[in-house]
């Protein structure tokens, strides 16, 4: 596994925070390098705590392990530093030195914009931030006093990592239809959320990659305006217990059941290898906390068989419980 990038597939919220804890724990990461930025709410159990990341990398959980943020990325540093204290981090985390900034004026700027506002935007200002950056005008790590114990290249350790063979994750953020080339324009995000991308913000080549690992949920979500095929009424998602509320914005998340269309679609453009699908106990709910394959019924065994079938790429792990240990694991 050298080199795994992780993906997700629908429209964030796929459960990536909760894969990438696990496969810090159980694999033992040497390096996880977070792209994106502070839109994006990356949740993480972990020893009874509640955690949801807007900046620190989701393997943070595994204490050996090495943090980065890539230079692709767009640092908010307020939060950065927030969450640097919260995890206890501080002397395993760097920031790559052109990382970009997302400022408060980016945020004011997302919020009384009536265009950004009918797009549903998180209101972080990450579309305001990235138009800065095109245009050259925005401040980088660099430049930030607070950021300066953490400067770093991050391309260069993250390669450097890879060539003595350690074993690295390179953690995406949103979904395939988010993206803003793939995705559903104009309701996406301001980046290409693809795994190619992913790559590009950490500094990764093409052939540096061993696997594309895609994170699916067993329904779908999304937060925001814009299309979801087989979208429920909030009563239903409820009945159903699929009802969520946004990790960085507490804001209604809409849902629909799982689209076999749209997780081929996100195989095919993500190069994905290896698939995880989340939440298996919100469909099926005798399947909670199960470690073994075989402990699933037929109907959540068959609905596995199906995503491999429809997407040509093993289904390795499958999330059972919001622990980063509820996990079924057919890796090896
Ligand atoms: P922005 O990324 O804040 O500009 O928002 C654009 C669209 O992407 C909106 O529909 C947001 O709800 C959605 N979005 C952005 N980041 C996330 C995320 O991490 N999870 C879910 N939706 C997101
Ligand atoms: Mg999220």
């Amino acid at each position: 596994m050298p080199c795994t990038v992780i993906a997700g597939a629908f429209w964030g919220d796929e459960g990536k925070g909760k894969i990438i804890s696990y496969m810090a724990l159980k694999d033992k990461l040497d390096v996880c390098i977070r792209t994106g930025s502070v839109n994006a709410a990356h949740t993480v159990w972990f020893e009874g705590r509640r955690y949801a990341l807007h900046m620190v990398p989701a393997a943070f959980v595994y204490e050996e392990c090495r943090l980065l943020i890539g230079a692709g990325a767009n640092v908010h540093v307020g939060k950065f530093l927030e969450e640097v204290e919260a995890t206890e981090v501080k002397n395993r985390i760097g920031v790559d030195q052109q990382a970009s900034i997302i400022e408060e004026k980016h945020s004011i700027q997302d919020k009384t914009s009536e265009h950004l506002k009918g797009l549903g935007t998180t209101g972080w200002g990450i579309g305001p931030a990235i138009e800065e950056r095109v245009r050259r005008t925005a401040r980088v790590a660099k430049d930030i006093p607070e950021l300066q114990p953490y400067l770093t290249e991050a391309s260069e350790e993250v390669n450097e990592a890879i060539d003595a063979g350690k074993k690295v994750v390179v953690e995406g953020t949103q979904g395939l239809m988010l993206s803003l080339f793939y995705g559903t324009y104009p309701y996406v995000t301001s980046r290409d959320t693809s795994a190619s991308a992913i790559c590009s913000e950490a500094g990764v080549g093409p052939t540096r990659v061993d696997n594309v690992l895609v994170v699916f949920k067993a329904f779908m979500t999304r937060v925001g305006t814009g299309s979801l095929p087989g979208e429920l009424t909030k009563e239903e998602a409820m009945r159903r217990g699929w009802f969520e509320t946004a990790a960085g914005t507490g804001r209604d998340r809409r849902s629909a059941p799982f689209s076999f269309e749209l997780a081929k679609k996100a195989a095919i453009i993500h190069g994905a290898t290896q698939a995880a699908v989340t939440k298996l106990d919100a469909l099926y709910p005798e399947c909670k906390g199960a470690k073994k394959y075989d402990a699933l019924h037929k109907e959540a065994k068959e609905f596995i068989n199906k995503i491999e079938k429809q997407t040509g790429i093993p289904v390795v792990l499958i999330g059972t419980g919001p622990d980063a240990l509820d996990i079924i694991d057919r890796r090896e």
